[in-house]
């Protein structure tokens, strides 16, 4: 049985992927979960783990050094790399929205958008046929418009918590976002059983919590 390489996402999503790992039947260590170890072997499943930033799973597994990962579908929509999307895990489940200060109109020469999603706000606003000015940052986007630097902002919510903590509103809802699991397709290719095996595993466990819901 060859070896598995699987890039996980470190933060917000790693909790609720690791547990579908367990209920999927993973024999995964319970100290994972705090560990600062980027690399974790597991001997007993033939896996080793890779632990990486977010928007970094994707890069892994376009390049072959992991052969799955799971990544965000809003990572996947912005990057647009070459790997086959396996499976929507249906964990980490939010949305892409538009948003800015209440009862305000975009500027109508030269409208900004603030965000970390360059490609999702780019194509949206050029759908709807709007000319913007983007404005990329790392994060904290929601400050953007607070202090004078952009119209709107495109970013995830998934509370709701951060825009009405900010005195933000939603204008537009763009896209949904979950966890998709993903494949290198020389891996899948090449481990097809065992990954095959993966997949079928964990879309038990989706189909049912989905059912549970
Ligand atoms: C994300 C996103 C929003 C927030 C939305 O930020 O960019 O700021 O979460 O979540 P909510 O709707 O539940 O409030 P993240 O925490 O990843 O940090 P960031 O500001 O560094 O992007």
């Amino acid at each position: 049985m060859s070896e598995l390489t699987i890039a996980m996402p470190k933060g917000r999503i790693f909790e609720e992927a690791y547990e579908l790992l367990i209920q999927a039947g993973f024999n995964l260590p319970a100290e994972m979960e705090m560990s600062r170890k980027l690399m974790i072997e597991i001997p007993e499943e033939n896996i080793r783990f890779i632990l990486a930033k977010p928007m970094d799973v994707p890069v892994y597994v376009e390049h072959g050094v992991a052969d799955i990962g799971i990544a965000g579908k809003d990572v996947l929509l912005e990057q647009g790399r070459t790997v086959h999307e396996l499976l929507d895990l249906k964990i980490s489940e939010c949305y892409i929205a538009s948003a800015g200060l209440p009862n305000t109109t975009m500027d109508e020469i030269a409208p900004r958008i603030a965000t970390k999603y360059p490609e999702i706000a780019t194509k949206y606003y050029k759908g709807i046929g709007e000319q913007v000015e983007i404005i990329e940052l790392n994060g904290s986007i929601e400050l953007a418009p607070m202090i004078g630097l952009a119209d709107r902002i495109v970013d995830i919510v998934s509370t709701g918590r951060t825009l009405k903590e900010n005195g933000l509103v939603e204008y537009e809802h763009i896209t949904d976002v979950s966890s998709r699991l993903i494949a290198n397709p020389v891996s899948y290719r090449l481990k097809g059983a065992r990954i095959t095996d993966l997949v079928r595993r964990l879309k038990k466990i989706v189909n049912e919590q989905v059912k549970d819901a």
